[in-house]
């Protein structure tokens, strides 16, 4: 069955837009369409929050919430979702716990950024049952605030802690829950003016769509294909949105691997990585914002090949394998030779990613380390990621692997090359950290200086190696 029709829950009941606007911005429908103005455009781009909603979703029986950035998400996405907006946090002329804290605590100045701190706040709120400092800031990561300054939000975040948290979403919930199964889950297609879009449901779905409609774009998170419409003020006239494929949202753990189907966010994704590449971990928690890797995932940073892709170098030097799904079968092939030059991949039309497998090594040293001008939702200046596996103080494998430094992430073999076989220690960094412009030519630009991307390549290289000696007491002589 397919239905040209969206459904989804606004203030308890069920809203249906007939073949909508693929390219509209949930942004630009609720505040033109459902004429809710609390939630405002910054940025339009994802980067400052100002447009932050909540998504509320089925998960296994369970209600889940996730804030996303509006402006950068197309309408259709939120068919079979809760859509919750600031004008909903109040009931019965009560102010929501999270908006009485803003008030106390004097969160909120000129007010333009706030109604995206309380939606984030939140979704924390929702998720979380205590609130530390770590949790908070991640929360807190994807929105700007120019005036009030963070002290007086975070206060009142930490606040939260001593509130009950029952709120008239809690107590509805059953009701929402009720709702959320009247949809019903089935492939969408969208005819718009000279625009389509497809949310299939299924592999076999997506390949008759596929066979008829050869030339459309795959829609993971948007988080680099919205853009297209946003920032570039470009139209993009067939999509095909992998969301709602549930073969692709899968997670198999192997004694020798995961394997991350492509349908997996990057918000997911970072807390199955930590246990096993903490590094990982802490690169993904510098990845944009929490909205950002909400909807985001892995299969995009791949496909975008972008030269700063963050993930990219830490997948490259783990030795990660892709697998691709072409009309007849999937395919495995290692992401060393993904990338053929800038943004351009081996995948052919009509071809997808269809999951990541990563090794698992636990004797091997991995570390990541992700230069960007700020801290938080900042792109990479230079990405590095080192996997080496050391024995008896002898190097018998370094993967070494950086972004920002070429037209495509890569491994730097010539370095890889002078580490390989020799003894751990400092004289044998110092002499490899000066191969880096054998590997590598990077170039200007507003990020930053050819020069200081070398410089800060090869300051890398030796920090990863004090950073080991030092841990495990190796090799510094
Ligand atoms: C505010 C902001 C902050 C960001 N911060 C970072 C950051 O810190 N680090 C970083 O690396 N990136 C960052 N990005 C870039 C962006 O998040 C990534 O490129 C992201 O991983 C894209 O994933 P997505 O699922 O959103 O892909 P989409 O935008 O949906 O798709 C991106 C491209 O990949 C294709 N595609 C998607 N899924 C598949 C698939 N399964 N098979 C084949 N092709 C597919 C699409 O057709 C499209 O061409 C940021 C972006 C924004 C807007
Ligand atoms: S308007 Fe800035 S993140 Fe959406
Ligand atoms: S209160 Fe003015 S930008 Fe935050």
């Amino acid at each position: 069955m397919v239905s040209d029709t969206i459904q989804f829950i606004y203030n308890n009941r069920i809203l249906k837009i007939k073949n909508p606007n693929p390219n509209q911005t949930i942004l630009d429908f609720i505040r033109s369409d459902l004429k809710k103005t609390g939630t405002k455009e910054g940025c339009a781009e994802g980067g400052c929050g100002a447009c932050t909603i909540v998504i509320g979703e089925l998960k296994n029986q369970k209600l889940i919430y996730k804030s996303i950035n509006s402006c950068i998400s197309f309408l259709p996405i939120i068919n079979g979702k809760h859509l919750i907006l600031i004008e909903n946090l109040n009931s019965d002329n009560k102010l929501h716990p999270i908006q009485e804290a803003m008030v106390k605590y004097h969160g909120s100045q000129c007010g333009f950024c706030t109604p995206g701190f309380v939606m984030s706040l939140f979704a924390m709120y929702k998720n979380f049952s205590k609130f530390n400092d770590e949790i908070i800031d991640e929360t807190l990561s994807g929105n700007l605030c120019r005036c009030t300054g963070y002290r007086p939000i975070i206060d009142a975040a930490k606040s939260l802690n001593y509130k009950n948290n029952i709120d008239h979403f809690k107590k509805n919930e059953k009701q929402i829950i009720k709702l959320l199964k009247r949809i019903k889950d089935i492939d969408i297609e969208i005819s718009y003016k000279d625009k389509k879009y497809f949310a299939p449901k299924t592999l076999s779905s997506l390949k008759k769509i596929l066979k008829k409609n050869s030339n459309t774009k795959f829609l993971s998170g948007g988080t680099d294909l919205s853009l297209e419409v946003t920032k570039q003020r470009g139209d993009i006239k067939n999509m095909i949105s992998l969301n709602s494929i549930k073969e692709l949202q899968f997670i198999k753990k192997t004694k020798n691997f995961i394997e991350i189907g492509s349908g997996v966010s990057l918000y997911e994704f970072q807390n199955i990585i930590k246990s096993y590449y903490p590094d990982f971990y802490n690169i993904l928690k510098r990845y944009g914002s929490v909205q950002i890797r909400n909807v985001g995932t892995l299969a995009g940073n791949i496909a975008t090949a972008s030269p700063i892709g963050d993930s990219l170098p830490l997948l490259l030097s783990l030795d990660s394998l892709l697998r691709i799904k072409t009309s007849k079968l999937i395919k495995t092939i290692p992401l060393n030779e993904f990338f053929l030059s800038y943004r351009k991949t081996k995948l052919k039309k009509g071809e997808l990613l269809y999951s990541v497998q990563i090794p698992i090594n636990r004797q091997s040293y991995f570390k990541a380390y992700k230069i960007s001008k700020r801290f938080d939702d900042d792109i990479s200046s230079v990405c590095a990621s080192f996997n080496f596996s050391i024995k008896k103080n002898i190097i018998l494998k370094a993967n070494v692997a950086y972004g920002g430094m070429s037209e495509i992430p890569r491994r730097a073999s010539t370095i890889e090359k002078a580490l390989t076989n020799s003894t751990f220690s400092e004289d044998t960094f110092l002499k490899a950290q000066k191969l880096i412009s054998k590997d590598f030519s990077p170039i200007d630009d507003m990020r930053a200086s050819k020069n200081y991307r070398e410089d800060v390549a090869k300051n890398l290289i030796m920090k990863f190696f004090y950073e080991v000696s030092s841990k495990e007491n190796l090799g510094v002589s």
